[in-house]
């Protein structure tokens, strides 16, 4: 009866939240799998010890932690995009880093930028025994979260369409919109398509070319300038790029988009999502060498 119940109240929650702005579920999960597959001794202790008991040591499958809040921490809803002006292809900390009222540092840049500082603040504190001013776990979570949602490329992308949330079209047969095809639609058909709806073969499958097909490209992906622990200026230029010059790219409001869209478009998920996990992990390795 109450599991009944339960499952009830999900199914309406789910309808009613069901265009909130976020990768799917997988999407996070894979990327902070292949994260967590590449951390090192100190951060793997320090991801134990702030993981929830609930999670049972794996980061993956709290990753999405940062979504099921959003409405409990209303001031968090913001920190999951970025808005650039609708002419634009480019990020601009000082101009784009700013919620819908102006206020400064209110975006998922911003956001990368304080829980990793958090984090560190956290480490060091322990270190020092002190009482600590940041719960650690939630920095965490939130850290991987966005890390996540800044690869996104309509994550970063322009405010008039509300990253392709209002642009409605068809994938396939289906009515979607832009931001979903992105955030699910596209991981969803590869998954049917090419891995027997199996999302662990297909993170294994970018696992693979993380070693492999990328294997020289890696080290410039984890490197940040100036021995910065984390650069999400760079993830958040690199996204707003790939918006324009794929996923609003032959994707006007009320196109159908089917197997060109899919099999030019799928390559820029399966890197983004590579680009997201192994540059946690860099900065998780960074922060707790
Ligand atoms: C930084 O983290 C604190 C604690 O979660 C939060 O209140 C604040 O809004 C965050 N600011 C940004 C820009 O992420
Ligand atoms: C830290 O945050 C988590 C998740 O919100 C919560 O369950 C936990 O009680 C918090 N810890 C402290 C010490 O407040
Ligand atoms: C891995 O790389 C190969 C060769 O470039 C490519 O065909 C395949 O789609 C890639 N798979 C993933 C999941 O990235």
């Amino acid at each position: 009866m109450t599991s009944v119940k339960l499952s009830l109240g999900f199914l309406l929650l789910a309808l009613f939240f069901s265009d909130v702005h976020c990768w799917g579920t997988d999407g996070h999960t894979a990327v902070c799998r292949i994260a967590q597959s590449r951390l090192n001794e100190g951060a793997n202790e320090a991801v134990m010890r702030l993981l929830p008991d609930y999670a049972e040591g794996d980061l993956g499958s709290v990753c999405s932690w940062a979504d099921h809040v959003k409405f409990h921490y209303q001031w968090s809803s913001s920190l999951h995009y970025i808005n650039v002006p609708d002419s634009l292809c480019t990020f601009q900390y000082n101009r784009d880093c700013k919620d819908e009222d102006g206020v400064k540092d209110n975006c998922v840049a911003g956001a990368i930028n304080n829980y990793t500082t958090q984090l560190l603040a956290h480490k060091n504190n322990n270190l020092l025994t002190l009482s600590n001013q940041y719960n650690g776990t939630e920095a965490l979570l939130f850290l991987s979260h966005f890390m996540g949602d800044i690869h996104q490329p309509l994550h970063v992308s322009h405010a008039s369409d509300k990253g392709g949330n209002t642009i409605d079209v068809h994938w396939y047969t289906r009515k979607t919109n832009l931001h979903h095809v992105w955030d699910d639609s596209i991981m969803e058909t590869e998954e049917q398509s090419f891995y027997h709806s199996n999302l662990g073969d297909l993170i294994h499958a970018i696992q693979q070319n993380i070693t492999k097909e990328w294997a020289d490209q890696v080290p410039e992906w984890e490197n940040c300038a100036h021995d910065e622990p984390t650069c999400p200026n760079i993830y958040a230029s690199e996204s707003i790029e790939a918006a324009c010059s794929w996923a609003y790219k032959d994707a006007d409001e009320g196109s159908t988009l089917e197997d060109d869209y899919f099999i030019s478009r799928l390559p820029i998920v399966n890197l983004r999502l590579a680009q997201a996990g192994v540059r946690l992990a860099a900065t998780l390795n960074r922060l707790f060498f």
